[in-house]
């Protein structure tokens, strides 16, 4: 069965490593997996004032979400947290109060920095966010990429063997991933049981 995936780069960098990574792991997907990009770069900041008539912007950012069976994060570590544009993107989508869009949805973290602890710090934070938002995350296996220019091409060819391999384990894993929390969670399925009717 084909998945319909979302995913979500961190950085509104023209020269992001964040969306050559990203490139790479399209590349790299399995087949049952469909990549699209869903854009935070047009969003206005969040403001709580606004949530019920939200700019343009919004409404099709949260509509992306929803029709997305799984997303993926794509992100830099901005002083040892999560870059404000994808704060503030999480933000409205998580917003009116009860039309959270990251409910359920299955999640995977993966970020690149020149840095040797690859956007750790960063995964932490937004595997705490992601925890409040009720949405399912792949844990293991962890993904900290340190960007190494030269295995790269610019559109995402992965000229390192050793690199090629993760990434695409990191991808045959999370398809996996999805595969199930879908199957766990479809109506009709163990996960969406009624406790009142269970012995
Ligand atoms: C405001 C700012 C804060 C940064 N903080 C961190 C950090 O905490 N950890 C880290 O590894 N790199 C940090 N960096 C360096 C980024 O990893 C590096 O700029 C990287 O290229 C950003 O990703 P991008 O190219 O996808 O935008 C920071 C960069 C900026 C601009």
């Amino acid at each position: 069965m084909t998945h319909r995936i979302g995913y979500l780069v961190g950085s509104l960098s023209h020269d992001s490593i964040n969306r050559v990574l990203a490139k790479a792991l399209v590349r790299l997907a399995p087949d049952e997996l469909e990549l699209t990009e869903i854009s935070i770069r047009d969003l206005p900041l969040y403001n709580r004032d606004d949530e019920l008539d939200p700019d343009p912007a919004v409404t099709e950012f949260k509509n992306a979400i929803a029709s997305a069976d799984g997303l993926l994060f794509v992100s830099p570590e901005y002083n040892r947290s999560i870059p404000a544009p994808l704060k503030n993107a999480i933000d409205w989508g998580s917003r009116p109060w009860g039309q959270n869009s990251f409910a359920r949805k299955p999640t995977g973290i993966i970020g690149a920095s020149p840095g040797a602890i690859g956007t750790a710090v960063m995964q932490a934070s937004m595997r705490s966010v992601l925890s409040f938002l009720d949405a399912p995350q792949l844990n293991a296996p962890e993904a900290y990429i340190t960007f190494h220019a030269e295995a790269y091409g610019d559109d995402g060819e992965v000229k390192d063997a050793g690199t090629e391999k993760f990434l695409r384990h990191y991808m045959d894993e999370y398809a996996a991933f999805v595969e199930r929390v879908l199957s766990a969670t479809l109506p009709g399925h163990v996960g969406d049981a009624d406790p009142d009717t269970m012995h």
